[in-house]
């Protein structure tokens, strides 16, 4: 019973896809309908007045005018260009001997396609990217079917193209062990169609791309040691059993032209152990597949850089090692003049003391006593507004 349901399922499917396949095929030459007409550059292009019984003159007109500033032949109902040159683009139409329109002709002129430049990267064992470019500009709308077959395989897989407009396919879920394939871009226009077929072995042109976030790190206590890590690319299929990477790096100290390389497999860290004390150093990192040896490697990762660990030196604001006696430590009477220490001096330090207690108590005192003396006038003047009390408490604290 589930064969019977999903029998008519998958006839409805395949049908959806034809028809959708049909009315993109009909959008993409939808002026076609009308009475556009494609002309080859360059060649003898022949218009036909279709509405003319045999023999019958018509007048051509090129786009509302009469005149027509190239040399045309005419005979009957067609009008024939020569040597069809650009220029000639426009609308043609036809009329009878009574100057009423029988038809209109829009003019497109082009190329044939020519031979496509493609090429193709892999950046994983499961993904190649095909790209093209025109090496014949047709002036004319175009589309391209692109599709790949294996050594081995008879019928040929779509190269799914994911943008129109967009000159590139991309081709998944390959079989790796199968690494040789033929990659068929068949460019279409409506003078004609080109095929471009090229080899690509999956196996040359795999190139990792550049491993990420490489991140040098400096050993404590070594000063001519870098702890570099670094993660595969994120587009590398995370199968390091199956697809094991070797990873190479490379270093110099800022400045320097000459790069020092260590190589690692599998590893994504690795130790320098003679960097240059106390210098910057750039470093990058790439990649290759571990068992094919002639693939390619990826790019550098981006630079990054770093300075192995030094000893901190001696005037830091914070002093880590104690005085010696034939030293004279700079930091530490620095930080004795910010912070008055009170035992340094201690008479006169007292001294001060008590002077700012007697002071301190003296204007308590006489705070206190205008406080007394404004609160007896108010009760005595209850004329006077908070506004003049507030000012009189300002000027009679000015003095004080
Ligand atoms: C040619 O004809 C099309 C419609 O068929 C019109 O949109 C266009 O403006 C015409 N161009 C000229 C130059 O007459
Ligand atoms: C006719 O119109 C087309 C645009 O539709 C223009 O490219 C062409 O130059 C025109 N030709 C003449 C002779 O005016
Ligand atoms: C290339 O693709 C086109 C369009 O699908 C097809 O007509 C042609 O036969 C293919 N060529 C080869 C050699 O497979
Ligand atoms: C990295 O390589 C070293 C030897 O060079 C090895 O001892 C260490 O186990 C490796 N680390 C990993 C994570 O494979
Ligand atoms: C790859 O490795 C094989 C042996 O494993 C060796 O014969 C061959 O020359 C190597 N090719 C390259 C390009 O290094």
């Amino acid at each position: 019973m589930p064969g019977l349901v999903s029998c008519p399922g998958g006839l409805i499917v395949i049908g959806i896809i034809s028809l959708s396949f049909v009315h993109i095929h009909s959008e993409i030459w939808s002026n076609e309908v009308s009475d556009v007409q494609f002309g080859r550059l360059g060649s003898k292009v022949t218009l036909v007045c279709r509405g003319t019984h045999g023999g019958s003159l018509v007048e051509w007109r090129l786009n509302g005018s009469s005149v027509i500033p190239w040399q045309t032949l005419s005979s009957g109902g067609s009008l024939t260009l020569l040597n069809a040159q650009l220029s000639m683009e426009g609308n043609y139409t036809c009329h009878d001997h009574r100057g009423a329109l029988l038809q209109t002709i829009k003019l497109r002129l082009g190329n044939l396609p020519g031979f496509l430049n493609v090429s193709c990267h892999v950046p994983n064992h499961y993904k190649i990217f095909c790209s093209w470019k025109q090496t014949v500009n047709t002036n004319l709308p175009t589309k391209y079917i692109s599709s790949y077959s294996t050594s081995k395989g008879v019928n040929a897989e779509p190269c799914v193209q994911e943008q129109l407009g967009v000159n590139e396919c991309t081709i998944t879920d390959h079989y790796f062990w199968d690494f040789k394939h033929l990659v068929n871009i068949t460019e279409i226009n409506p003078l004609g169609s080109e095929s471009t077929i090229i080899r690509v072995n999956i196996h040359k042109l795999l190139k990792p791309d550049p491993p990420e976030a490489v991140t040098p790190e400096e050993v404590e206590g070594q000063p001519s040691y870098l702890l570099v890590h670094w993660r595969a690319p994120a587009s590398w299929p995370d199968m390091s059993e199956a697809f094991p990477l070797t990873f190479s790096l490379r270093y110099r100290p800022v400045g320097s032209n000459y790069w020092s390389t260590l190589q690692t497999e599998e590893n994504t860290s690795m130790m320098i152990t003679d960097a240059l004390a106390g210098h910057m150093h750039h470093i990058q990192v790439r990649a290759q597949d571990a068992l094919i040896n002639y693939s390619q490697w990826s790019e550098w990762s981006h630079v990054v850089q770093a300075q192995p660990w030094s000893e901190p030196l001696a005037n830091t604001e914070e002093p880590t090692e104690e005085p010696s006696d034939d030293t004279v430590f700079i930091p530490s009477i620095m930080a004795t003049d910010k912070l008055p220490d009170p035992s340094a001096d201690d008479s006169g330090s007292l001294g001060l003391l008590i002077f700012l207690g007697l002071f301190a108590g003296v204007i308590t005192a006489t705070v206190f006593t205008i406080l007394i003396l404004l609160r007896v006038r108010q009760q005595r003047r209850n004329s006077a507004t908070k506004q003049e009390l507030a000012s009189m408490v300002k000027m009679k604290s000015l003095p004080i």
